[in-house]
């Protein structure tokens, strides 16, 4: 075998290769296991043949990687060709967080920071603690008042076993006591449900945040010192509460919550947020806690109601038919 015309050959023909698969070709060919070069060296019986082998095999390997890496530079420079690298990026659309979603978790984010914690619950919801627990009495009007979706053949059971879907975030109020031991700080966002049909200012769902403190010694300063707080932290440092002598079933005594809204528009004014008082003795107790020694207070408001006055949302549609372009509009980042 002529190893000097060999070489040539192999040289050759990598020189020829213009695509990496040809010249991965030309490899096994020339430098392959089975191409002559190897076989002739696994064959070599004596120390020069096996020098001479090996010198030709490393100048072709040589060969080879210098046009495998001429090879790719010519690949990355026609892309460079193709391709301006200065072009701008396409723009990506960030996407975010529904508005009652990002309003949810600021409301979160304000109790977790006085040390409450954040319960989840129930949708579908017994009779007994959507309203029995919370001494709505089976012929009580607020039964028919919040228009409540029975669920199956409940209907005609209103004495406790039925189920309906929550009328409002408070029983989980309920739940809570009857799960945990006092101290109790917690606060529930949620889904609620009543038979209203959409409109501009009622949608069948919408959600309510739900607050309970249980303790001892609890009196509706500190509610009202919550409340106070809570406003300044959702509305500015100018924000304030009121509260209205009125009646819920769960609290005595209990008020109407309005809200010192600066920034309203057509200027600053009382807006009707929500609902509190202290929670009921009999709620308590039929909930295991017992009266004598712990008192409690509650509140609730709807989050759709809040986010439409502060950012001037006049339809409530708006928040339930998902465009994204109502979505957009809410700077806040996610
Ligand atoms: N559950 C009431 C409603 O849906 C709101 C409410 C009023 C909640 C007073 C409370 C409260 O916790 O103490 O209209």
């Amino acid at each position: 075998m002529d190893w000097d015309t060999y070489a040539d050959n192999a040289l050759k023909s990598f020189a020829e290769a213009t695509t990496a698969g040809e010249l991965a070709e030309a490899h096994t060919a020339w430098l392959g296991r089975r191409s002559e070069l190897k076989v002739g060296l696994r064959n070599v019986r004596d120390r020069e043949t096996g020098m001479a082998l090996n010198a030709v095999r490393e100048r072709l390997e040589e060969a080879f990687a210098a046009r495998e890496a001429e090879l790719e530079r010519a690949v990355l420079a026609q892309l460079d060709e193709q391709l301006d690298v200065t072009l701008p990026g396409l723009p990506l659309r960030r996407g975010r967080l529904h508005p009652l979603t990002q309003i949810r978790r600021e409301v979160e984010d304000i109790f977790l920071g006085l040390g409450y914690e954040i319960v989840d619950s129930r949708e579908v919801e017994t009779v007994w603690h959507n309203f029995d627990a919370l001494n709505i009495a089976p012929d009580h009007p607020a039964r028919t008042m919040m228009d409540t979706f029975y669920v199956a053949s409940a209907r005609a059971g209103t004495g406790g076993s039925g189920l309906v879907l929550r009328t409002h975030t408070s029983p989980v109020q309920a739940r809570t006591m009857l799960t945990r031991k006092p101290p109790i700080y917690v606060v529930c966002p949620g889904r609620v449900y009543r038979t209203d049909e959409l409109d501009a200012t009622h949608t069948p769902v919408f959600h309510q945040v739900e607050g309970l403190v249980v303790d001892k010694g609890i009196t509706m300063a500190h509610l009202k010192g919550t409340l106070d707080h809570f406003a300044r932290a959702m509305f500015g440092p100018e924000a304030a509460t009121r509260l209205r002598p009125s009646y819920f079933p769960f609290t005595e005594p209990s008020a109407e919550l309005d809200l010192w809204f600066p920034q309203a528009r057509g200027g600053a004014r009382w807006i009707e947020w929500g609902g509190c008082g202290m929670v009921n003795p009999r709620v308590l107790r039929s909930c295991g806690v017992d009266p004598d020694l712990y008192s409690g207070f509650a509140f609730g408001m709807g989050i759709e109601r809040t986010l439409m006055f502060r950012h001037g949302v006049t339809d409530m549609r708006d928040m339930v038919e998902g465009d994204v372009r109502f979505t957009r509009a809410f700077g806040m980042e996610v």
